[in-house]
């Protein structure tokens, strides 16, 4: 029989494919109500634990429901002039639907902002803004692209924008999150999503005391339950025409710390490295090995980048077992460093390089195959 890798791993998972998404019905139900009634919502998850899929499925079921609803990453921007393009890009395609209404229509509902819009031949649309140069004028245009949402609004249907990596604005102007709490204030019956994974500048900025405090719920996104991503992987193993036991999926689940990419990509790969018609043990462990070997130059790479203490310090959070606690003496001669406040250091430089994570378990490197390989493949120095 023909046989369908079923796991997906490596980019975000589309609004029309949830089956290759795990659980998140509580997560979902939350933004879905959020989204449709004008609620807002601060999204913090690390990497590649699944916010813009859950995103993504979540801006899908609403806009079945007939909400303006969109979604915006502004993972790339380098300036506020690349967030203003960007979130007005996102509010034309999304609430203000120029698709549907043709770029005529959206061109009177933004004409005072004075944008250059353009369809490109491939049918996408380019957005162009200008304001004099300086960071006021640039932040007072912010606030006028976002009061978009509330003209669209004025039209009846629910409305709502996710803004996705929404640090980056916070790391290139720390004056966004001000404006942003004041549209949160005027704009009451539209819904705002803020997400990202920075959990040091989302504490920051959405934290107890920070101007995002109390604009609307928190969501802090765990990684799936362990039950119910094995359930999943046996479940999706099945579609595409191979069996896997539950104690294989356990496996899987654990040798890459439930992180849900990494788990998906060992899943992957183990089916692939699969010969008959059941993956086995022997099958995932071959497949982690050869993840792990293709990944050794990153890794090479990633180590020679960090002070030694750093260094150390990532390998300390490697070790299997509980995870130790970085604020002991312990932890202070095995770093070799003279005091606590450096153990400090270095995790707050770990953590700025997404290289580890805190999570409800303790500190731990963020992707579990550059842990396995810094347990069992590097010697002491
Ligand atoms: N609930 C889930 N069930 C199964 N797989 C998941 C789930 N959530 C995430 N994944 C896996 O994680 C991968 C990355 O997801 P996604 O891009 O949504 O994460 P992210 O948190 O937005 O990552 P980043 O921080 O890098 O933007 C997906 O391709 C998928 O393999
Ligand atoms: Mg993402």
């Amino acid at each position: 029989m023909a046989r369908t890798n079923p796991y997906v791993y490596g980019s975000p998972i589309a609004a029309g494919a949830a089956e290759a998404f795990a659980d998140r019905e509580e997560e979902l139900a939350v933004l879905e109500g959020a989204l449709a009634s004008g609620g807002n919502v601060i999204l913090l998850a690390p990497r590649r634990y699944g916010k813009t899929s859950l995103l993504n499925i979540a801006v899908g079921r609403v806009v079945e429901r007939g909400v303006r609803a969109g979604r915006v990453t502004l993972a790339d921007c380098t300036d506020l002039q690349d967030v203003c393009e960007s979130l007005l890009h996102g509010i034309l395609e999304g609430p203000a639907r120029w698709r549907e209404r043709g770029v005529d229509a959206v061109r009177e509902l933004v004409g005072h902002l004075r944008p250059r819009l353009e369809v490109a031949p491939d049918g996408s649309l380019r957005v162009g803004l200008d304001v004099e140069s300086g960071r006021d004028p640039w932040r007072r245009l912010l606030y006028d692209v976002l009061r978009v949402l509330e003209a669209v609004r004025a039209t009846g249907d629910e409305v709502a924008l996710v803004i996705d990596e929404f640090q980056r604005a916070y790391e290139l102007d720390d004056a966004v999150p001000g404006v942003v709490k004041r549209l949160c204030d005027e704009m009451p019956g539209v819904s705002l999503v803020l997400s990202g994974s920075r959990r040091h500048l989302m504490e920051r900025l959405s934290g107890r005391g920070a101007p995002l405090a109390r604009v609307g719920t928190r969501i802090a996104l765990p990684k799936v339950p362990r039950d119910r991503m094995c359930d999943f992987l046996v479940r999706r193993c099945a579609t595409g025409g191979r069996m896997l036991a539950a104690g294989v999926a356990e496996h899987i689940h654990d040798l890459a710390a439930g992180v849900p990419n990494e788990v998906q990509q060992l899943a992957s790969h183990a089916f692939d490295q699969a010969s008959g018609n059941r993956v086995r043990i022997a099958d995932v462990d071959e497949a982690l090995s050869r993840i792990v070997r293709q990944g050794r130059f990153e890794y090479v790479a990633i180590l020679r980048a960090l002070a030694p203490s750093q260094r150390r310090l990532l390998r300390e959070l490697a070790r299997g077992g509980p995870k130790p606690s970085v604020q002991t003496g312990v932890m202070v001669r095995s770093l070799r460093v003279s005091n606590p406040s450096a153990v400090r250091r270095a995790l707050v430089a770990l953590e700025e390089d997404d290289l580890v994570e805190q999570t409800p378990e303790g500190w731990e490197v963020s992707n579990p195959f550059l842990a396995l390989w810094l347990r069992d493949y590097v010697g002491d120095d």
